[in-house]
């Protein structure tokens, strides 16, 4: 038998001409009921990302960076503006589509990836990376020699692939993160400091790893706790505090 360890292909590809996302007049702001307040996280955002490029989110703690993340992810509903992402079921307004419609974009179309691992009771670490493969329809065995892959690429110990990361410990959980999180390309991926408290090695795992997804063209948005990190993969920056975009030269 013939297994295939190369990381998987970007899902369907669209007109390479067409913006992945589209922000428009984007805001958010959260009611503090209890306090009468009203806190501003963020708002007339507006910026479009084609397809392989990367938009980095600068701006001081509290600047809105992982709002504006979980706003385009549709963990947080905005108080106005448009998300407009182009799918392969067509152009859809992630500020408005249903929830049934956005969990199945969360499946095909948007990745999501922070620091911390969902490790659930008895669940080997290579199956937990190698789920995301499976649900996509992947063969058992080529899903799990891809998931090994990739769990060796980010520095986990063979000893470890067979067993619960429950138990595992903080830099670890991280890097099966990492490899559970980046082995399916999707369209649209969006990285919340991913890398704090990681070791240079896994660090540099990552930086590869996203360049390869960069150049099946996969659009990134992230927040970096060390942006020297990716600073050969940025093509333009959002700065939260002005909120001003500025193209970066290359
Ligand atoms: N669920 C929430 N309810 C109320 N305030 C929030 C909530 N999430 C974030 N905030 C506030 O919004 C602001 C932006 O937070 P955040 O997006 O986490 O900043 P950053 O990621 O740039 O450090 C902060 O003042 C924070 O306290
Ligand atoms: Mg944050």
């Amino acid at each position: 038998m013939i297994v295939q360890t190369a990381m998987p292909a970007a899902s369907a590809s669209l007109a390479p001409d067409l913006p992945v996302i589209e922000v428009e007049g984007l805001a958010k702001h959260f009611d503090m009921h209890h306090l009468g307040q009203r806190l501003d996280a963020f708002s007339g955002i507006g910026f479009r990302i084609m397809p392989g490029q990367f938009l980095l989110l600068t701006g001081h703690n509290g600047a809105g960076k992982s709002t504006l993340l979980r706003t385009l992810y549709r963990s947080y509903l905005p108080q106005a503006g448009h998300v407009w992402l182009n799918t392969a079921e067509g152009r859809i307004d992630l500020a408005r589509a249903a929830d049934v419609d956005v969990a199945l974009l969360r499946r095909r179309e948007i990745g999501f990836v922070t620091q911390f691992l969902n490790a659930r009771p008895r669940v080997p670490a290579e199956d937990l990376v190698a789920e995301p493969l499976r649900l996509a329809g992947r063969p058992a065995a080529e899903a799990l020699a891809v998931a090994r892959a990739a769990l060796a690429e980010f520095g986990v110990k063979r000893e470890l692939w067979a067993a619960y990361p429950s138990t595992f410990s903080g830099g670890e959980q991280q890097k099966v993160n990492l490899a559970r999180a980046l082995i399916l390309p999707q369209r649209l991926l969006l990285l919340d400091e991913p890398t704090a408290s990681l070791d240079a090695g896994a660090r540099a795992a990552l930086v590869r790893r996203l360049a390869a997804l960069k150049a099946q063209g996969v659009a990134m948005i992230g927040v970096f706790h060390h942006p020297g990190d990716v600073a050969g993969l940025i093509d333009a920056e959002l700065n939260l505090d002005n909120k001003e975009t500025s193209n970066v030269a290359k």
